[in-house]
């Protein structure tokens, strides 16, 4: 029976998991590795250790499942985005890897305007300079540790790396490479313009190829290492929510997801490209050949609630730990006591500033409208929607942009909350589902190997045959007409406090 193998290197960990032929998973691994935050704002991880974890995870479900190496017909790759990964001519690694949620290259985001322009960027690399993005890390390195990038002679994103280890190539995929701000988003390749305007030699960066593509194949020695197969192939793979769409099944018009993860996503697919002027939400490459995915990003949307708990709900955690269910399980059932609205009480989930649709790193979370009569459920509540409320921004951008979004998939943790879906549902005014398969952006790659290796012959077949929704909730018209007023409500305050956030940042007590 043929196989196919998905590994995804993800902030917390590494998971790799062996699916068969019908997609399902048939053994699964994840190996943790630290973060290292040596200063305030600094995010770094070791390229050696998503190694080590990948070998590992390899090893592990090779033994477990039993299955015969030279069945596992592709592996796809999968991994957070934006990590800057640099190694000299003798391939090893230079530095520690400053990944995605790092926030030291303010001056760098500025220089990169200053040089390519914002218009041009935006044109091009269909996005505004952001501070997350690879090109922002790059000059860092350079204006930072000069001798360091005078060794350089590869860069790589993280999931590369470890395709490198793999096959011995340098190679990307189009969707990840897109957050490098390097690529031409709408011609799929790196831009000489920004390139030059840069100073950063095209030399540097890997092949681009598309996701289903082979990029290469395992090496004797990888083989000897991991159980792997040598010449098993190793396709293109994409970025983590570009593989997470796969792995959904969002790959048509019409068709979306959202994450409520530590940070909340809404991640749309279009066949034909579109970019924000604002540069409010990210367009970039998608997994599927030809096609591109629109994605907002919302800074804190399961963390804001995590921060409640974390800080009010010592006495739910305590019950929940006695009850032997999830504390979420006990704040929901706080929450759902509380009519739509919480009492007139809103929420800003601006906890560590805002990506979409403010861009504005100053925005600090709010209470709105807090009175005597609340109590610690309407909080909740208010939390609760004001996260789906920050949601509902990232989709009102897309609807600006004339992406219309008819069929919303949940996913991450705060997706498994059917309060949170139904908040979702009844503002985004469509049904909001759940998929039976869990795997995600591990299962997204590791169906891209199976359409390379011709076990389906696109990878909307491949999504059409193996992604099966589970739970589906319809919007009910009369909360929507409830939240439509509070949402209004809530997308007028943003305006009203930009200057004094401004102001509380730059406060001098
Ligand atoms: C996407 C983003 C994150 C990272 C880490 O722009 O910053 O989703 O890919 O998961």
């Amino acid at each position: 029976m043929p196989y196919v193998l998905g590994i995804d290197t993800g902030t917390s960990g590494t998971k790799t998991v062996l699916f068969d032929e019908g997609g399902s998973p048939v053994s699964s691994a994840t190996h943790e590795y630290p973060l290292y935050t040596p200063k305030n704002g600094y995010a770094e991880q070791s390229p050696e250790d998503w190694w080590n974890a990948s070998v590992n995870g390899i090893r592990d479900v090779i033994d477990e499942s039993g299955v015969d190496a030279s069945e596992i017909k592709g592996i796809g790759l999968s991994g957070q985005m934006h990590g800057l990964v640099m190694l000299d001519g003798d391939d090893k690694v230079l530095r520690k890897s400053i990944i995605w949620c790092d926030q030291r290259t303010a001056a760098e985001a500025e220089e990169i305007t200053r040089r390519a322009t914002r218009e041009r960027l935006v044109d091009i690399t269909a996005n505004p300079a952001i501070t997350g993005f690879t090109a922002a890390k790059i000059l860092w390195v350079r204006n930072n540790e000069p001798e360091i990038y005078e060794k350089c002679r590869h860069i790589l994103l993280p999931k590369d790396y470890i395709r490198f280890m793999l096959t011995g190539e340098y190679a990307t995929d189009v969707s990840d490479a897109s957050g490098m701000q390097l690529l031409d988003v709408p011609k799929r390749d790196w831009s000489d313009e920004i390139l030059q305007k840069l100073e950063i030699d095209r030399a540097l960066l890997a092949k681009v190829f598309e996701s289903p593509e082979m990029t290469g194949k395992v090496t004797k020695k990888c083989a000897e290492l991991t159980g792997l197969a040598e010449g098993t192939p190793v396709v293109g793979g994409a970025g983590d929510n570009a593989a997470a769409a796969i792995g959904t099944g969002v790959v048509k018009d019409g068709k979306a997801f959202t994450t409520i993860g530590s940070s909340g996503v809404v991640f749309a697919h279009t066949s034909n490209i579109s970019i924000d002027k604002g540069g409010r939400v990210h367009t970039f490459c998608c997994a599927v050949p030809g096609a591109w995915h629109v994605m907002g990003v919302t800074q804190s949307a399961g963390l804001s609630l995590k921060w409640f708990r974390d800080n009010f709900c010592w006495g739910e955690m305590e019950t929940a730990l006695q009850m032997g269910v999830d504390p979420y399980y006990l704040t929901d059932k706080a929450a759902e006591t509380v009519p739509i609205g919480s009492n007139r009480l809103l929420y800003l989930p601006y906890l560590n500033g805002e990506r979409t649709p403010h861009l504005d790193p100053n925005a600090r979370g709010v209470f709105f409208g807090l009175s005597s009569m609340h109590k610690k459920r309407d909080m909740l509540r208010a939390v609760m929607e004001g996260v789906a409320f920050s949601m509902r921004d990232c989709a009102e951008v897309m609807r600006e942009m004339g992406i219309s979004v008819s069929d919303m998939m949940a996913c991450g943790g705060g997706g498994t909350s059917p309060m949170w879906r139904q908040m979702l549902a009844d503002l985004y005014g469509c049904p909001v589902k759940t998929t039976l398969n869990k795997e995600g952006p591990a299962l997204g790659v590791a169906l891209l190997a199976a359409v390379n290796a011709g076990m389906y012959s696109s990878v909307p077949e491949a999504c059409d045959a193996v992604i099966k929704p589970e739970r589906v909730q319809e919007p009910v018209a009369e909360n929507s007409a409830k939240y439509e007023k509070v949402y209004a409500l809530y997308a007028s305050l943003y305006a009203v406090m930009k200057n004094s956030f401004k102001d509380l940042a730059e406060l001098n007590i």
